[in-house]
């Protein structure tokens, strides 16, 4: 499939597992950057894990990025903004050149969909199966 990580169209609990990989530094925003977080939230079953990658913030990979969006995220944050998510045991693992996380679905979560721009009918509420 081809779609924007913020709003796929996919069905919501579907999943029980996601992986991005070096792709979050190219979302331009932190609020698009959170938006993938809940819609991957929203795609997910309960207990799934999440899997992610990335590089953290060089001159080189901005100069690398010259005229393309770089917007690394800062591994400090990423713990607390896939809290608010709706993610649960996140682990960051830092190193020289980049990071790397699993997470896994709340348990308990009675989620909205909430990605901005997410039309008014599908921004429903439901909960995750038993
Ligand atoms: C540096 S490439 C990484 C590709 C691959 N994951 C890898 O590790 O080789 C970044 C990818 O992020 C994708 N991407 C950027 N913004 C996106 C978005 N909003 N939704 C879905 N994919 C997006 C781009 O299409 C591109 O394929």
């Amino acid at each position: 499939m081809h779609a924007d990580a913020t709003d796929t169209g996919l069905e919501s609990g579907r999943f029980t597992g996601a992986g991005s990989f070096n792709m979050l530094h190219h979302v331009p925003s932190s609020e698009a950057q959170d938006a993938i977080f809940r819609e991957l939230c929203r795609v997910l079953r309960k207990g799934a894990l999440l899997v992610a990658a990335d590089a953290v913030y060089s001159e080189d990979l901005l100069s690398f990025h010259e005229g393309d969006t770089y917007n690394p995220i800062d591994p400090d944050g990423l713990g607390t903004r896939l809290g608010a998510a709706g993610f649960e045991q996140v682990d960051v693992d830092r190193f020289e050149f980049g990071w790397m996380c699993t997470a896994r679905l709340h348990a308990d979560a009675l989620r909205r969909a909430t990605a901005p721009g997410r039309s008014p009918g599908r921004n429903v509420a439901f909960e995750r199966d038993a």
